[in-house]
């Protein structure tokens, strides 16, 4: 990689060598690596076509191999992109399942008519060459009640049957998921609908799974209305628990401005891992590294788990404690990035880094950008929760993912130093600081 555009690469997030990433896709273990495939566009920093998968390995989620674009658009059921999909392994093949986008020329809303949207497979015995395609659901497919919007296949297998789960928005716009089933992962039935009123128009990348005896269903809902403490994003993201086939209780994933389309999976020992797009769409702040040739990268692989209560908590996977040098006392000084802070405090605190400022007081977390040279347009972003006695920061060289209460709350930011280093104080906060080693990325 050129060091013309070394400015803002981060040492622990995985980003593309230029060009454009959104999505996680078919993340997974397979054949003793993890597979991570994320939407990815090479030729242009803000998504310019064409769209397909890009791919990295890595057998300990510390050092990642790039391996290129390893799916493209080309074939007509694809031809305006390879878009977000999942994997699963069978037969010794890894089977990925992803939607092909396809956008026909005319006069058309692109919401009832011109959008075709098919799921398609391709197989692959290492990860990388893809075999042919193979169109397996159309939008006649699905049911009448969905507009052409309809996307992003999870695949596993449930006691025995293979499920799909389809984001999609249907034609009196409403968002909802459609499950469909399989012996074979050929040939597909339609199973039923879940849906929960007044969770926006359209459910991209829906994810089904179970932690404990409680499913859980993850969804990228497009239209929740903002309000002053949750969905203060253009998009929103997070968690129904299931009641039988009934979402309830929203819960976001991540409150800050920086996160989207999160994908999970099962690590080789049963742990549910997760990794989410540290981006969103249509998004009103911006990205310096757009002038530098690239844009946008995924977070880091998260633990997710159940919490008493049962709603989910989210630790970094412990993996990435490997990194860690010896730990320091927390205290106001000038340190280099990237580094990981654990601090407790037995009420309301404060922290703050160069051009931002956290803040837990009354009940509110708040984090507010106050240089918007740092924050690119970023301003500020609340999380209400009961007590916050715990925060944890891995601040790379240019994002910020924040911890709170053991994992409780999340938010997660892309940050633009002017430096490698970054100024810290801190007020009614104890704890460590563990400058960290960066993973091993190689492009
Ligand atoms: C979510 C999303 C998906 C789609 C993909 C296209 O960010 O819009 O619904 O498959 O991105 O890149």
């Amino acid at each position: 990689m050129s060091t013309a555009n070394a400015r803002w690469r981060q040492k622990l997030h995985l980003e593309p060598p230029q060009g454009w990433m959104n999505d996680p896709n078919g993340l997974c273990f397979y054949k003793g690596s993890y597979h991570v495939y994320f939407q990815y566009s090479p030729m242009g920093a803000r998504g310019e076509p064409p769209r397909g998968w890009g791919h990295f390995t890595s057998p300990d989620l510390l050092h990642w191999t790039f391996t290129g674009m390893v799916l493209q658009p080309d074939i007509p059921e694809d031809r305006n992109g390879a878009y977000s999909g999942s994997a699963i392994e069978r037969g010794g093949l890894l089977h990925l399942f992803y939607t092909g986008n396809v956008k026909e020329q005319g006069d058309y809303d692109y919401i009832l008519r011109g959008r075709g949207a098919n799921v398609i497979r391709v197989t692959t015995a290492d990860g990388s060459n893809m075999s042919s395609k193979e169109v397996l659901l159309r939008n006649s497919d699905y049911p009448a009640f969905c507009s052409c919007h309809v996307r992003d296949p999870k695949v596993w297998e449930e006691d025995g049957v293979f499920r799909i789960i389809l984001g999609a928005r249907t034609v009196d716009g409403r968002g909802c998921a459609l499950l469909y089933t399989s012996d074979d992962l050929t040939h597909w039935q339609y199973d039923r609908c879940l849906s929960l009123p007044d969770t926006g128009y359209m459910w991209e990348c829906p994810d089904l799974f179970t932690l404990g005896d409680t499913a859980y269903l993850s969804a990228s809902p497009q239209g929740v209305p903002a309000e002053t403490y949750r969905f203060q994003n253009v998009y929103s993201c997070g968690y129904f628990r299931m009641d039988g086939d009934t979402p309830t209780q929203y819960t976001e994933w991540d409150c800050g401005f920086d996160f989207y389309a999160p994908q999970t999976f099962l690590a080789p020992d049963g742990r549910r891992l997760l990794i989410g797009w540290m981006g969103i769409g249509d998004i009103p702040y911006t990205n310096p590294t757009v002038p530098l040739g690239w844009q946008h990268c995924l977070t880091l692989p998260r633990e997710v788990t159940q919490n008493t209560d049962g709603l989910l908590l989210q630790t970094p996977a412990r993996e990435l404690d490997a990194l860690r040098k010896d730990a320091l006392p927390l205290q106001n000084g000038t340190y280099g990035l990237p580094f990981d802070l654990c601090g407790k405090a037995d009420g309301d605190f404060r922290l703050s880094l160069d051009g931002v400022q956290m803040q837990y007081a009354d009940g509110v977390f708040t984090l507010r950008f106050t240089d918007d040279a740092i924050g690119c347009g970023r301003t500020v972003r609340y999380a209400k929760l009961p007590q916050c006695r715990l925060i944890r920061v891995i601040a790379d060289t240019s994002s910020l993912e924040i911890y709170l209460d053991g994992g409780r709350t999340a938010l997660s930011t892309r940050w633009y130093p002017a430096a490698s280093q970054t100024a810290l104080c801190a007020e009614n906060l104890t704890g460590s600081l563990y400058p960290l080693r960066g993973m091993q990325i190689v492009y």
